[in-house]
């Protein structure tokens, strides 16, 4: 039989599975040569990230913050930017352990993405016996005052979460926010922009896995609605817990395509998957190769870092046990993202102007020559600010370290950026990788990005490797 290199890799790949669930040790040893070795690095090959719920009480963990800072380059704070830690009493906004959370992302590279800004869900005390418009009005107060106070340090906000009733109406859930008029998710997202106009905004649920549930269908008529009246809306995220009751659809795949069709990108932003051994290996398998398959879905958060950890720690449905070890799931994870197509996901390729930013991509040189690198940028601007990713690409070989310089122009500065060391904040600006993502195979790609006030309209990166 004629092997194709497919089907090579498919073999790699279930020999390691089968190493993984017996216990060894050495398992990069049998993947792809040029294989990543973390979670983080395996998933920027594509471009995307991988990130991981946290909390903030663990930071002195020693093996929880080991693990995170290795393997991880998104992070989400698992309880702490929540409404009823961010604004105990009315008015007054608490950011302590939700900085906490954001300054350790920030001070490794890693990004982090908001959770949640309105939520029917962990309202505080005060806010739970509120209707009406008293009600409404605190909310989009909420919602401003938390937005504003992260902005430039938020890749991407939950802006509304768990907004859809489970089961097979296809409706609203009934809330306290609900109450306050349909408009209110709509009205939560227009706060969100005018707040924070670089973060990407997504709406985010459960129980939309599956195509055919009526759930699924009634926020994909939401979000469809939204794109088409203009209402800013920029992601879907998929929790995704997945267990016996709840498994991975066979449709998994059409759901998250059939979402970025609408011209969003999708996230799998809680994903755990209750079981053990090789079953729960081959599911977080086949969740990370859906989301490789479909360019728009830009990364894979899991809802912890190790077994312990987790909301539904019984179940065993991380990837690393209680003892930080990384599970056969781990393995068959990372395996995936080694395999995926270096081209996902796409960026915005032409110029899209709504109502309040604009998307640009420019590719500088013609194509990485042997040895070499080439860099793209792709800018979220609006009137006095814009956020920069920038995608560094390997030529014909393999480069193990990166330098791309950008020239912006006068009067834009750089006032945050990740996945990237940089030397000054205007004029010329030169970029080097970080530790984890120098490395590049030949073909790949690495995505970094920055923040910045101005205009970077025009700006055109060279990229050198070393
Ligand atoms: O911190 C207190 C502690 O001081 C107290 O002794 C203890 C007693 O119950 O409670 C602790 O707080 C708990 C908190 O988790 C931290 O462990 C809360 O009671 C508990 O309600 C809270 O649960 C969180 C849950 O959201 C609340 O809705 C889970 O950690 C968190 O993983 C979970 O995350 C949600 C997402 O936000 C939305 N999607 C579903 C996902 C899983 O439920």
């Amino acid at each position: 039989m004629k092997l194709t290199s497919r089907s090579v890799l498919r073999a790699a790949l279930v020999s390691t599975l089968v190493a993984a669930t017996t216990g060894a040790t050495v398992l990069l040893a049998t993947s792809a040569s040029g294989a990543a070795s973390t979670l983080a690095a395996a998933a920027q090959q594509s471009g995307r990230y991988f990130g991981t719920a946290v909390a903030a009480n663990k930071l002195s963990d020693s093996t929880y913050v080991g693990i995170l800072n290795r393997e991880f380059d998104m992070v989400t704070a698992e309880n702490e930017m929540k409404m009823d830690a961010t604004e105990p009493q009315r008015g007054q906004f608490s950011y302590g352990n939700a900085d906490r959370i954001v300054n350790h992302a920030r001070n490794q590279g890693m990004r982090v993405r908001g959770h949640a800004l309105a939520w029917h869900s962990q309202q505080p005390g005060w806010m739970q016996s509120m209707e009406g418009a008293t009600l409404r009005s605190a909310m989009l107060n909420h919602v401003t005052q938390v937005a504003t106070y992260y902005r430039g340090k938020i890749y991407a906000w939950d802006v509304v979460n768990e907004a859809f009733a489970d089961g097979s109406g296809g409706g609203r859930r009934d809330s306290n926010l609900q109450r306050t008029g349909n408009d209110w998710i709509e009205a939560a997202f227009r706060a969100a922009r005018a707040a924070d106009p670089g973060a990407k905004l997504c709406y985010n649920d459960y129980n939309t896995d599956d195509w055919t549930h009526a759930k699924t269908q009634a926020v994909y008529r939401m979000v469809q609605d939204f794109k088409q009246r203009g209402v800013p809306i920029d992601c879907v995220g998929l929790q995704s817990h997945f267990n016996s009751q709840s498994p991975v659809p066979s449709n998994y795949q059409t759901t998250l395509q059939n979402f970025a069709n609408l011209g969003v990108d999708v996230q799998i932003t809680e994903l755990d998957i209750e079981g053990s051994g090789s079953a729960q290996a081959q599911n977080f398998q086949r969740v990370t190769q859906a989301c490789l398959a479909v360019a728009r879905c830009t990364g894979i958060t899991v809802w912890g870092i190790r077994d312990t950890d987790s909301w539904r720690a019984s179940g065993t449905p991380l990837l690393f046990d209680a003892g930080g070890n990384k599970k056969a799931a781990y393995t068959s994870t990372l395996n995936a993202l080694n395999a995926a197509d270096p081209t996902g996901p796409t960026t915005t390729t032409t110029t899209t102007t709504t109502t309040t930013t604009t998307t640009t991509t420019t590719t500088t040189t013609p194509g990485p020559g042997p040895g070499g690198c080439t860099a793209s940028v792709s800018l979220n601007s609006w009137n006095g600010g814009f956020v920069a990713t920038v995608k560094v690409t390997a030529g014909s070989s393999a480069i193990s370290g990166w330098t791309v310089t950008t020239n912006l122009p006068s009067g834009a500065t750089v006032t945050n950026a990740w996945n990237a060391q940089r030397s000054g904040t205007s004029g010329t600006v030169n970029w080097t990788n970080v530790a984890y993502n120098g490395r590049v195979a030949a073909g790949q790609s690495t995505e970094f990005g920055f923040q910045g006030t101005g205009s970077a309209t025009g700006m055109t990166p060279t990229c050198s490797a070393n």
